[in-house]
């Protein structure tokens, strides 16, 4: 296959060029084309971009397969231009023991539509299974509860994670402080209906941020701090990479186009841990953009029905992984990230961050995963267009301005702005 006239986007720029595909792979990019009697799609008018890495999502496959199983999140994936997705260790059972992980596998293989990666998740006890675990893409910690009944609230424990986890591997935390949250939660019960911003506050996300850093630190280890909503966080993210501590971060769109205002509105369907914040945590999240490693959805489904219950009873989280990217290229149409810190943060530093070979980059011998986007169309994110099997997104009714068209995966057309052709079980495991 031949991508003609493509205006390919890389964190470096735009180069136009002509993309030469064969056996799923990139062969060569080039000025002009020769040789004949190949497909050739024109791309004119489009810009190419790799398929992006969605490094935060929760496909619920196994055990709560009626928000969303690994096909229809894989295929959600894909409409939104991802090609690989890390599914998080909160599934059920909780992937927390190697054995585990190798049966939710066996599961998800013969499903996925897109590639995947499986975080391994840390329990209070499971510090030498998570050292020798072989097959994950990374060790994650929730530092407070959430959906799921992973936690590692310890002191001891959590300081075990970090000592003993190998250091070239990546240690992703959910960084609420339990103790904070569980005495907010008791402070606001008594209220009807609380706003989720003070129940589960700024500070619990501080301190919790301040003792992961802490520990990376002494330990030499490679951190990752998952959703950061808060400018407190931010700036002690920042502090730790000027002082050299091997820290990463991520931002979630939900986060970065929504604020506190939004929840207000959205009741339990912007109800997300940790919440949604402040105009001012907003706008410290879009002003260090630079220090944003990666953009990332945090997709957690859940139904309408368990939405619609009353605050406490209704589950945390909001889908994402299809709207990410529209949502970003509009923001590119508004001038607030430019396309290449889009590739950036969705693409390229994903790949180097976790070691992903052949993705990330459209480049000679990297895999022919790519997007073709319109940054011009407008659409309208509508319920009904959605792939998700919750069949809801908390930013329903937003014009956006930029808009999938086409993805491909090994140089397949895997979606084409309508229809997902991908078959269950035609996506690989990149941590097999
Ligand atoms: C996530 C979920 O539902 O799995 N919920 C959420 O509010 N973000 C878990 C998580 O990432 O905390
Ligand atoms: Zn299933
Ligand atoms: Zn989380
Ligand atoms: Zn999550």
């Amino acid at each position: 296959v031949i991508i003609k006239n493509a205006r390919i986007a890389s964190s470096k720029g735009i180069l136009e060029a002509n993309l030469f595909v064969e056996d799923g792979k990139v062969v060569a990019l080039k000025k002009t084309i020769s040789g004949s009697g190949e497909k050739t799609i024109d791309a004119t008018g489009l810009f190419l971009l790799p398929g992006l890495i969605d490094a935060h999502v929760h496909f619920r496959d196994p055990g709560a397969e009626w928000k969303e199983d690994f096909f229809t999140g894989t295929r959600a994936a894909l409409a939104g231009g991802v090609t690989v997705v890390f599914d998080m260790p909160n599934t059920a059972p909780s992937v927390d023991s190697q054995k585990i992980l190798n049966e939710k596998k066996k599961i998800i293989s013969a499903q996925a539509a897109c590639n995947y990666a499986l975080y391994f998740g840390a329990s209070e006890a499971n510090q030498n299974e998570a050292k020798q675990i072989s097959g994950a893409c990374g060790l994650k910690i929730y530092m407070g509860s959430t959906t799921g009944s992973l936690l590692v609230k310890d002191a001891v424990a959590l300081e075990k994670h970090f000592q003993l986890f190998p250091k070239e591997k990546i240690i992703a935390v959910h960084g609420e402080d339990e103790e904070t949250i569980k005495k907010y939660a008791e402070k606001y019960r008594a209220g009807e209906k609380p706003e989720h911003n003070k129940v589960r506050p700024p500070v619990a996300v501080e301190t919790a941020a301040r003792k992961a850093i802490e520990l990376a630190k002494e330990y030499g280890k490679k951190l990752h701090v998952c959703h950061l909503s808060t400018e407190a966080e931010m700036n002690l993210v920042k502090e730790a990479k000027k002082e050299g501590v091997p820290v990463s971060c991520e931002a979630t769109p939900h986060h970065l186009f929504l604020s506190e205002e939004d929840a207000k509105r959205l009741e339990n369907f912007g109800k997300m841990n940790p919440p949604l914040r402040s105009r001012k945590d907003v706008a410290a999240l879009w002003e260090n953009m630079d220090a944003i490693d990666l953009i990332a959805t945090d997709h957690a489904p859940h139904t309408r029905e368990e939405k619609e219950k009353d605050y406490w009873s209704a589950p945390s989280g909001v889908p994402g992984v299809e709207t990410m990217l529209p949502l970003l290229l509009n923001a590119v149409n508004e001038r607030r990230i430019s396309l290449e810190q889009v590739v950036e943060k969705t693409c390229e530093n994903p790949a180097k961050l976790f070691g992903l070979k052949g993705k990330g980059f459209v480049a000679e011998d990297f895999d022919a995963d790519f997007v073709l986007v319109d940054l011009k169309k407008t659409k309208k994110i509508a319920a009904e267009n959605l792939f998700t099997k919750c069949g809801w997104s908390p930013f329903e009714g937003m014009r956006l301005r930029g808009s999938v068209e086409r993805v491909f995966m090994r140089g397949e057309e895997v979606f084409d702005g309508e229809n997902v052709f991908a078959k269950p079980g035609s996506g690989s495991d990149l941590f097999s």
